[in-house]
């Protein structure tokens, strides 16, 4: 490895290669891309973000990391107090659907993977939104059986599941929680009630959905009071009510009484279908989390509806036959090795992955050593399989297939490796009247229509298609790597599709390349995820690599960081975090009284 001799900021410059002003635009031009990066045009903004992390944080007492440093304070706070990392995960949730509202909620849903301490085990609990009991298989589609061109999936109404994430705070809460829930609540609702101030990046975001966040009136009344210069702070006095009863009433805030019914009448009158039967009956689920082992290492992941452990493991076990640093990081063989494994694994994801509790997804055989092995002896390094030419489950043996991440570790020994999410960036862009409540759109995660990819590009079979209170499948990877029974590493990032192969990157960076955070997070990052059959690589491809890439004949894409990778690793008694630069709020830190 080369060694690092500069500033984060610097040394992001040298190791892309790139001047400050072509680096900015190409930032500019990621952060700003709404989510559905494949039906709306780019904004072209250019600005000069100055990244909330400027080194690498290390701390003996705990570490966060956040996608908003006003949530990793409130992390710190809580663990300050003498709270654990399941208290701070639940306040920084909170925090996030005030801070974070393009992503953070209490109207989306997600996965956290979690260590604790005191039983030594691992858990991880599923609160992805559910599709409403009148959702129905082809609910997207018009009299002729094709794909709706309204985009009724991705925007409005009845574009959202029912919400999980206070269901699951709730569960976390009840099996793990150690400082009182209202206590947890306290710095979102002060920060809904009075405000805070919008960063360059958080303005120039909202600045970009003006259209999106315009078209409802409630979500206007809050997001865009202030356009186009949100210099003032930004206060969210219906969410900080609907926060307060939350506070009062526990998870029943939400799910019974005055908020279900106003989401249930606000649905019923703008032709969603979510009612306050599905909120009365919405449960959070403790899943049994995947873990494996990759090198000396053991991997705990989440299991379905996310796809996203799953096909980790089926990656890193197909990897562990080769020595990759011998091949060099980021060198054309190391891409092409890396490529060849992604478009197996998203090709089985698009065939066999969907919720566990409607479909017998085979995860055994997926995540099988010897099914790796007959992949990895299909692999020729210096050429390529065709996409066309891969088909789901290949070679399974016959006998036996805007999102936010953020990692917490306290001082005892608890982690928390958590993402969820609105899906796309300010989810359906409905704020429920009265309630602050932006809701997410989770629905289009379904396979809507075979045959039609989504708004990530990702194709879908049976396994995935809508039903009565089934859950779409998801990427999110939130992800804990032990070592001798101690953390190793904790991480996960936003990105839809890309979430799966960024995750990999970063743990093949810190494990296999032995990098420190600060290079693992300015690497390049890369992409394929089988069809459409495209090579992605962030920021640039310097000429040697694209000729060399070119010759086996990949089809590649420049394309804009859309991941926002939240690492934690702790050595020798010390805890490290660094908040991911292509989100540049994000901020990682460990100041926390002993
Ligand atoms: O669950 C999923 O995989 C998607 N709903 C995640 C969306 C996402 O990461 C958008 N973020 N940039």
């Amino acid at each position: 490895m080369e060694k690092r001799t500069t500033s984060g900021q610097k040394m992001l410059l040298t190791k892309l290669h790139l001047n400050k002003k072509i680096f900015i635009l190409a930032l500019s031009f990621s952060l700003l891309s709404p989510a559905y990066v494949y039906t709306t045009p780019i904004y072209s903004i250019i600005k000069d973000y100055s990244p909330a992390q400027k080194e690498i944080a290390k701390s003996k007492n705990g570490m966060i990391t956040t996608q908003h440093f006003i949530a990793t304070e409130v992390g710190e706070k809580i663990l300050s107090k003498g709270g654990n990392a399941f208290d701070a995960s639940i306040a920084i949730s909170f925090t996030l659907a005030v801070v974070l509202p393009r992503a953070g909620n209490i109207g989306g849903g997600g996965f956290m993977v979690m260590y604790d301490i005191d039983s030594q085990k691992s858990y991880s609990i599923d609160y992805r939104e559910k599709a409403p009991k009148l959702a129905s298989r082809d609910m997207y589609l018009d009299k002729n059986g094709s794909f709706n061109k309204q985009k009724l999936s991705t925007f409005g109404y009845l574009s959202s599941g029912v919400p999980g994430t206070v269901a699951g705070l709730w569960e976390v809460h009840q099996k793990f929680g150690s400082l009182p829930w209202e206590e947890l609540l306290e710095d979102a609702i002060n920060y809904a009630e009075n405000g805070f101030k919008v960063t360059p990046f958080m303005s120039d975001v909202l600045r970009a959905y003006n259209k999106k966040l315009s078209f409802y009136d409630e979500t206007k009344n809050i997001f865009q009071k202030d356009y186009p210069d949100f210099k003032k702070d930004l206060i969210q006095k219906d969410l900080a009510n609907t926060l307060k009863i939350i506070s009062i009433e526990g998870k029943d805030g939400f799910y019974k009484g005055e908020i279900a019914k106003k989401i249930a009448i606000s649905m019923e009158e703008n032709g969603g279908l979510i009612s306050q039967y599905d909120l009365e009956n919405y449960k959070a689920v403790w899943r049994e989390p995947l873990k494996s082992k990759y090198r000396n290492l053991e991997l705990i992941t989440m299991g379905p509806p996310s796809s996203g452990g799953v096909h980790i493991i089926q990656m890193l076990n197909i990897l562990e036959n080769y020595d990759l640093q011998s091949l060099g990081h980021n060198s054309s063989k190391y891409i092409n090795l890396l490529a060849e494994t992604m478009k197996y694994a998203y090709a089985d994801r698009s065939k066999y992955l969907g919720d566990p509790d409607f479909y017998n997804v085979p995860i055994k055989s997926l995540t099988s050593e010897s099914y790796a092995k007959n992949i990895s002896n299909n692999i020729e390094l210096g050429s390529l399989v065709e996409s066309s030419d891969i088909n789901p489950g290949m070679y399974i043996d016959n006998e036996s297939h805007e999102t936010t991440h953020f990692s917490v570790a306290d001082k005892y020994g608890n982690v928390v490796s958590s993402t969820y999410t609105l899906n796309s960036t300010f989810g359906s862009g409905v704020v429920i009247e009265g309630t602050g409540i932006l809701m997410n759109n989770e629905m289009d995660d379904f396979s809507a229509a075979p045959g039609i990819p989504n708004q990530f590009g990702l194709l879908g079979a049976k396994a995935n298609e809508i039903a009565p209170y089934k859950r779409p499948l998801s990427s999110m990877t939130p992800t804990i790597i032990m070592k001798d029974n101690e953390l190793f590493l904790t991480t996960g990032s936003p990105g839809g599709a890309r979430i799966i192969s960024a995750v990999l990157q970063s743990i093949l960076n810190i494990v296999d390349f032995e990098m420190d955070l600060e290079e693992a997070t300015f690497a390049k990052r890369i992409h394929h995820q089988w069809q459409p059959d495209v090579l992605e690589m962030e920021f640039f491809i310097d000429d040697n690599l694209k000729n060399e890439l070119q010759e086996i004949g990949y089809k590649l894409k420049v394309t804009n960081p859309l991941t926002c990778i939240q690492t934690i690793m702790y050595r020798n008694n010390s805890f490290y975090g660094y908040g991911d630069f292509r989100r540049p709020d994000a901020f990682a830190s460990g100041e926390i009284n002993d």
